[in-house]
């Protein structure tokens, strides 16, 4: 549906009124009525990079979930304020690994006597807690552009690495990309004591994942490829790599958000494309590229958008950039900074990847 004029004309005023004071960054997977109002869109380890790209301005609105807007405030000086629009849009991935739940798992490889070998790769989408516990213990952060970059990097430094929250994306890439094989991974899992391992199992592994998924992107199924080949003859499917690895094997191009927009920028004219990501960015780009004649269509129509993603509304940012407008600062996001030191450690390692 259009967005209300009226809503559309006060987000433009509150915008202008704050001018260069503040800076809208927004992924690619917010609602296209918030995405008209970012200054920077992009993946997460883009928007992670830009945060700082802008240190005059005092506030960053950040459209996103929060813990891109946790990234953001470690990123960027302690003079800029971080606002994220409605603090319920979370991430249930980065949910399912606590600070208790991954200290009780340093506890079971150094019983299992493997600590030592292991250096700590956390995914993005992780709490600033995750992030500080990964710089304290040597490891990075990664995102699904860099992760294989981030697993060369921590196979230099160790010989075993943990993959923290995303089970998918570090069998994806270990498997994929690097040339391990699936049993060279176990799967550590939270609710079980030791995580469900015997320390043999530890001993013999090199990916240690954690038990964590996307539960958007986890929906999508072989069967969901395999319906759209037979549907659609001579389709390509494209599919982040949040998904499970038997969806990522059967399909032809794998990658990040950006990755997604840069390949489709770059296909031929009358190509037909199936993609696997969330939904408001899949209907952005169909209905962008159906002017080139590039038929896109979302990879499984039973998957929907991501609800937290989605709770960043136009009202939402409208009374956020107003009361910042009215020098009021609200929904701010501010990692402590103990936990800040440590994170930003292991973004920063991140960020120097080669
Ligand atoms: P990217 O933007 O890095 O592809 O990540 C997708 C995602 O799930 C963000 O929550
Ligand atoms: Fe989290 Fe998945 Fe939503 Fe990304 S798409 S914010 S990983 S739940």
């Amino acid at each position: 549906a259009p967005s209300d004029p009226d809503l559309v004309e006060r987000a433009r005023a509150a915008k202008a009124k704050l001018g260069d004071k503040v800076f809208v960054l927004g992924h690619h997977y917010q609602r296209d009525e918030v995405i008209e109002f970012a200054d920077v869109t992009g993946d997460s380890f883009k928007l992670a990079r830009d945060a700082a790209a802008r240190p005059d301005a005092e506030y960053i609105v950040f459209c996103g979930v929060h813990f891109m807007a946790e990234s953001a405030d470690i990123l960027t000086g302690d003079d800029q304020q971080v606002i994220l629009p409605d603090l319920a849009a979370g991430c249930s991935m980065a949910d399912m690994a606590t600070a208790e739940q991954v200290a009780e798992c340093w506890d079971v490889l150094t019983e299992a006597g493997v600590a030592e070998q292991v250096v700590p790769v956390s995914y993005m989408n992780s709490s600033a807690d995750i992030k500080a516990f990964t710089g304290k213990h040597g490891g990075t952060i990664c995102t699904s552009s860099n992760a294989k970059r981030a697993l060369d990097w921590a196979f230099e430094q160790g010989e075993k690495v943990l993959f923290l929250p995303d089970q998918h994306l570090g069998r994806n890439t270990a498997v994929r990309d690097m040339g391990l094989s699936l049993d060279d991974c176990v799967v550590y899992n939270p609710h079980k004591p030791n995580g469900g391992l015997t320390a043999e199992e530890l001993r013999a592994a090199k990916m240690i994942l954690w038990r964590g998924h996307c539960s958007v992107h986890g929906r999508f199924s072989l069967e969901s490829v395999n319906d759209v080949r037979a549907r659609i003859p001579g389709v390509n499917v494209l599919v982040h790599p949040e998904c499970k690895h038997e969806v990522v094997a059967a399909a032809d191009y794998v990658g990040s958000t950006e990755y997604i927009i840069k390949a489709l920028e770059a296909a031929p004219r009358g190509s037909k494309w199936a993609i696997g990501t969330e939904l408001n960015l899949v209907r952005r780009l169909a209905n962008r590229f159906a002017a080139e004649d590039k038929e896109i269509v979302f990879l499984d129509k039973t998957v929907c958008f991501c609800s937290t993603m989605n709770r960043i509304d136009l009202p939402h940012l409208v009374w956020a950039l107003e009361s910042l407008a009215a020098g009021k600062v609200v929904n701010r996001i501010q990692v402590d900074r103990e936990t800040e030191s440590f994170a930003k450690l292991a973004l920063e390692r991140m960020l120097a990847l080669p």
